[in-house]
């Protein structure tokens, strides 16, 4: 197996709730408000962490890999298909809360309708991404940039590293958990992701475990 870089095994998380949304959609028991609850605390989170990993990519990502070489065009780019993603998340959160406020049939196909758009654009941007930047990550992992920006993106609090570490891991495959224990010591995900990922264990990961 080729080597994958972190980016690559967050979008697989982001790959997973996407699928898991879509599915539990298209399986909702229509009026259940119970079940809306539940959907709606899973889709803030997922908001909260795709929001962030391209924020934090325009910030953190960019300015090294310029540095190592990749053309600022590209990641130009890249910013104009995080926007349609933004795009796509808010017509997603309008339709959720929908949702939650109002579990009828309507409302589940509007946010079924949201939530295929919002995985259309989003994967689109995934695999472009993938295919330029995988071998820049490959090839530069050990240049101080890259290395001084791996530290960056972990100057986070316990609470958003480990619920973020939580997120990762769940339905992760082999080779994912793999590249995931490459790039962050065991003793970090132990007590990071295995204390302060609570939050996500206890709320979040249930809500794909039931109904969906
Ligand atoms: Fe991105």
């Amino acid at each position: 197996m080729a080597e994958m870089s972190m980016n690559r095994v967050i979008h697989g998380a982001v790959r997973r709730d996407l699928g898991r949304f879509d599915s539990a959609l298209a399986a909702f028991p229509e009026g259940d408000a119970k079940r809306a609850a539940q959907l709606g605390a899973a889709w803030r989170f997922f908001y909260e962490q795709l929001t962030r990993h391209h924020s934090d990519e325009h910030a953190i990502a960019w300015p090294p890999l310029q540095e190592v070489g990749v053309d600022p065009e590209l990641l130009a780019k890249f910013d104009a298909e995080h926007d349609l993603t933004a795009a796509a998340l808010a017509s997603t959160n309008d339709a959720m809360k929908a949702l939650e406020r109002a579990p009828t049939a309507d409302s589940v196909a509007a946010a079924a309708s949201a939530v295929t758009t919002l995985r259309t654009v989003t994967n689109q941007h995934l695999d472009h991404e993938e295919a330029e930047l995988e071998p820049v990550y490959a090839e530069k992992k050990d240049t101080p940039e890259i290395k001084a920006m791996g530290r960056e993106f972990g100057k986070v609090s316990p609470k958003v590293g480990g619920n973020f570490f939580a997120w990762i891991q769940n339905g992760a495959n082999d080779d994912e958990q793999a590249a995931l224990r490459a790039s962050v010591p065991g003793p970090v995900l132990a007590i990071i992701g295995g204390v302060f990922g609570r939050d996500y264990r206890r709320r979040i990961a249930p809500v794909w475990r039931t109904g969906a």
